[in-house]
């Protein structure tokens, strides 16, 4: 542990640490508590059940101490460990299967290619705004059988619950609404799926589990809510954030254009490089000894994903973009029992987007001096993302 070394894993600047340890210490601390730097640490935290996800904590600590939304996050997916984590997570998981994702390309591609279509890629284009966040929440749609009207929707609560994240106080009114929103669209869509007839949607799906007695109505609703709220905002930024990543390496990306079959190996070293969770936070939920310290029960554990992610004991040159890296196995979707869950789609979603770009804008370029990209709360985020697709 160093207790000396200065390192705030929410800091401005943390998102460019150089990675891994600082002074030779995988483990600071600040008066945030305790960050995770190295990346075989930050696999270990992130896979020892005796930390919990801080979310509720998070919640208390923005005045949500009691009522339906404090209820749904201590009953989360996110929040439970062992059977009943496995009684939510199983179901979900069986849902978000390979099979899935792999049905849902054909959708993907021409989600994507409806959105472009829209496009006057005449003069350069808000990319952000006007493809990174809108196909998620399509995709969402899809997915749980809901009407593709109701995208904008779903975006903007997955945007407004999720701005917990951000650790702005003020924010407690808007989270509060945005929750009730969220319950009520979600009670009304499963009303006119058992009114209409069920389909092979994930929402009918987990009706179903409720009919036949293995969720409660409780749980079929928490279920939906928490697919609902990490659907669309994380996704949106990190599409934003790989485009901007492949689209300003020029040698990268002519290699990419020639070749459509490096686009997986590129969106990983993406979210290697630039991972919109850049810090997990957990709470020791007994005494924990890492490395020799004892982290006590209660306090405060924040894995610093981006710094692990430029580990230089584990990634060879983490700074440079390398599209031939090996074991590239970056901790951007966490790892352990409660590794993300959409990671699969996710990356399809990002995958889409670019071997769209390849094939139609070759020579599109970022124009940098319309672009914004930043970190905050220990995230990294698109503000403003402008893109020249024929110049
Ligand atoms: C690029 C986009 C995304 C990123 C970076 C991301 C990141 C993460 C991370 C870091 C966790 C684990 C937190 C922990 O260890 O405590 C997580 C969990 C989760 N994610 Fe994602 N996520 C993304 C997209 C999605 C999407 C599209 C969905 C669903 C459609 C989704 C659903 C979930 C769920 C349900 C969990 C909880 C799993 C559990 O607790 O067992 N995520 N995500």
């Amino acid at each position: 542990m160093n207790a000396t070394a200065t390192f705030d894993p929410f800091s401005p600047d943390a998102g460019t640490h150089q990675g891994g340890a600082l002074d030779g210490h995988a483990l600071v601390q600040g008066d945030y508590g305790t960050a995770v730097l190295g990346y075989d640490l930050a696999s270990q935290v992130l896979r020892d059940k005796r930390f919990q996800n801080s979310a509720l904590r998070l919640m208390e600590e923005f005045g949500i101490t009691a009522g339906p939304v404090h209820d749904f996050r201590a009953r989360s997916i996110i929040m439970l460990e062992g059977d009943p984590h496995l009684r939510l997570r199983v179901p979900l998981a069986r849902f978000m299967s390979p099979v899935t994702v792999r049905n849902t390309r054909d959708v993907l591609r021409r989600i994507v290619e409806s959105i472009n279509a829209d496009l006057d890629d005449s003069a350069p284009v808000d990319f952000y705004r006007g493809v990174a966040q809108r196909i998620p929440s399509l995709v969402y749609c899809h997915l749980a059988g809901a009407p593709a009207s109701d995208a904008p929707q779903v975006q903007s609560l997955s945007e407004r619950t999720l701005s917990l994240l951000t650790r702005d106080r003020s924010l407690t009114p808007v989270i509060v609404e945005a929750y009730d929103e969220l319950f009520a669209y979600l009670a009304g869509l499963i009303a006119r799926k058992r009114a209409e007839g069920l389909g092979d949607d994930m929402l009918s799906y987990l009706i179903s589990l409720g009919d036949e007695g293995k969720l409660t109505e409780q749980e079929v609703l928490t279920e939906a809510t928490s697919m609902l709220e990490a659907s669309s905002v994380n996704t949106a930024h990190q599409v934003g954030l790989v485009v901007w990543t492949l689209l300003r390496d020029r040698e990268a990306w002519q290699r990419i254009v020639a070749d459509p079959e490096l686009i997986p190996a590129a969106v990983v070293e993406s979210l290697r490089l630039f991972p919109r969770t850049g810090v997990v936070s957990k709470i020791a939920v007994e005494d924990v000894e890492l490395e020799g310290t004892v982290i006590p029960k209660g306090s405060d554990v924040h894995v610093a994903v981006w710094s692990a992610n430029r580990d230089p004991g584990r990634f060879e040159r983490p700074e440079e973009f390398d599209l031939d890296r090996e074991r590239n196995q970056p901790l951007t979707f966490s790892t352990g029992s409660h590794n993300c869950l959409g990671q699969g789609l996710a990356k399809a979603e990002m995958e889409e987007v670019v071997r769209h770009l390849a094939e139609h804008y070759p020579d599109a370029r970022v124009v940098e001096d319309a672009t914004r990209i930043g970190q905050a709360g220990g995230r990294w985020l698109v503000d403003r993302l402008t893109v020249h697709m024929k110049p």
